[in-house]
């Protein structure tokens, strides 16, 4: 999942009057340049340079289907706190934390046929969570295709009833074309449809579907929920407009089990001064059943993991303690870190800053950043101006969430950062099977690394720790 950048955009220039800076807070990080400098040498031209995408590599071709409930998200959980653990790590302590309760999934066989009026194959993923065909068997039904849920509440029940509805709804933001997604079969249950079958929410396709959490409404009838092509659902629609009859045959047999229990993996590497105020860097382990997730978000984990073995390898220590976190269960709704969330919400004076990746490691621009818009924003900001040597000095602010995992914390008032990249291909690969290492490049991540190990090591070694806001203003 991801937040859309461009409705950071929106809520970027709603902007309150900029206000002064603490001129002693500004040197305080001015002063930080040989630092930053270092760092950044390290992973261009030092002997760090490349080795996140090379560990990377490593952990996704080990672990590629890391879906909630599955022996490979464990088995990946297991060998990363390995690898915290072992001789050659430079974590202080590391833990596994166990988040029981979670939603157990499994796709079974699918697959789907355009029968009437011609006679083609469709590539289709059903969504996590949705229920089988009736027996895990083919469904045939003729079908309706609408553009949107408008159009389909003006449809009458008699022309819905006993029919597989298609939505070839467009894509316009992720945030608001993935409500067909939750949404779609519930809506078109309403009506007596017996399965939905929903374009995929992507930007760009090359007859790719892609997966994704779906959900049923509480007392709503239950009907598949599938994801297919954007190609497929414009064919569709246009046979439809012609007025000749759809004919489609699905049939998929996926399950829900028990719940089970998961983990997320928290990695600290002490502060010198305050161990006990945490900076947390954290991306989430687990993916769908499709593809690697090399970008959703192993990559995004796996910075974090690195920065932090650059920091040591420099002899950094910050005053703060860095805690690497990575969170179970985010593509089944955040559920790992909700956990986690609740665990320390009665302790969040521990926690100074919260940072996560979960947007892509493409060509890294920036910071999104909430929190404090007087000191806390010139300190982001001064951060960033360290950063012209890699092209990473883009800033945002936002009032929402500035990434998936850590919204709970940013909600409660704890600032915090997500990395903001290169947006426009996150969409094409977003949990589908192209999300693969060929997705990745080396420089990219070398530079998104050094983003990361600077800004987390200032902001956990200044003299103060980063101000909070005072209450959540509403602007
Ligand atoms: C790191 O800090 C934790 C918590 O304060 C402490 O239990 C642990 O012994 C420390 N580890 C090292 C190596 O200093
Ligand atoms: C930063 O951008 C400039 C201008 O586009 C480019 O020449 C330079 O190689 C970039 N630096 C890095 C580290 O990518
Ligand atoms: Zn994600």
């Amino acid at each position: 999942m991801k937040i859309q950048i461009s409705l950071l955009f929106a809520i970027l220039f709603v902007h309150t009057k900029s206000q002064e800076c603490d001129p002693a807070l500004i040197q305080e990080i001015r002063n930080y340049r040989p630092v930053a400098e270092l760092i950044i040498e390290e992973i261009l031209h030092g002997a760090s340079k490349g080795l996140c995408y090379e560990k990377l590599a490593e952990f996704v071709d080990s672990y590629q289907l890391r879906i909630t409930g599955s022996q490979v998200l464990e088995d990946s959980i297991d060998y990363l706190l390995e690898q915290y653990q072992g001789e050659r790590s430079v974590m202080d302590n590391t833990w596994k934390e166990s988040v029981p309760n979670l939603p157990h999934w499994t796709r079974g066989e699918e697959e789907a046929f355009l029968i009437e009026p011609v006679h083609k194959s469709m590539s289709i993923l059903a969504f996590g969570g949705s229920i089988a065909t009736p027996l895990g068997e083919p469904l045939v039904a003729e079908a309706v295709v609408v553009t949107s849920f408008d159009e389909l509440r003006s449809l009458d029940a008699s022309q819905v009833s006993g029919k597989i509805v298609v939505y070839n709804q467009g894509y316009v933001s992720y945030s608001q074309s993935v409500n067909y997604r939750y949404k779609g079969a519930s809506e078109a249950a309403k009506l007596g449809a017996i399965a939905a079958l929903i374009e995929s929410i992507g930007p760009f396709s090359i007859n790719s579907p892609h997966t994704g959490v779906m959900t049923y409404a509480e007392g709503d009838t239950k009907i598949p929920a599938i994801a297919i092509t954007q190609e497929d659902a414009e064919m569709l629609r246009r046979i439809y407009l012609t007025g000749e009859r759809i004919v489609i045959s699905v049939k998929s047999n996926s399950q829900t089990h028990q719940p089970i229990t998961s983990h997320n993996l928290i990695a600290d590497y002490n502060g010198t001064r305050y161990p006990d105020k945490v900076v947390v860097v954290s991306g989430h382990i687990d993916n769908w059943d499709v593809g690697q997730g090399a970008m959703d978000d192993a990559g995004g984990m796996m910075i974090g993991l690195i920065a932090v073995e650059v920091i040591n390898s420099l002899g950094l220590r910050p005053k703060r303690t860095i805690r690497n976190i990575l969170w179970t269960a985010e593509e089944q709704g955040l559920l790992g870190a909700e956990h986690y969330f609740n665990t320390q919400k009665n302790e969040l004076d521990k926690f100074v800053f919260v940072m996560e990746s979960d947007s892509g490691t493409f060509d890294p621009q920036g910071l999104t950043y909430t929190g404090d818009r007087r000191n806390g924003e010139c300190i982001i900001k001064e951060i960033l101006s360290l950063l012209g040597a890699i092209n990473a000095t883009r800033y945002q602010w936002t009032s929402g969430s500035v990434s998936t995992d850590i919204t709970h914390f940013t909600d409660a008032g704890v600032p915090g950062a997500g990395l903001w990249d290169t947006d426009g291909q996150y969409f094409y690969f977003h949990h589908t099977e192209g999300d693969m290492m060929t997705v990745e490049d080396p420089n990219a991540l070398d530079r998104a690394v050094a983003l990361w190990a600077v800004a987390s090591y200032i902001i956990a070694d200044l003299t103060d720790d980063f101000p909070k806001p005072s209450p959540r203003t509403t602007n």
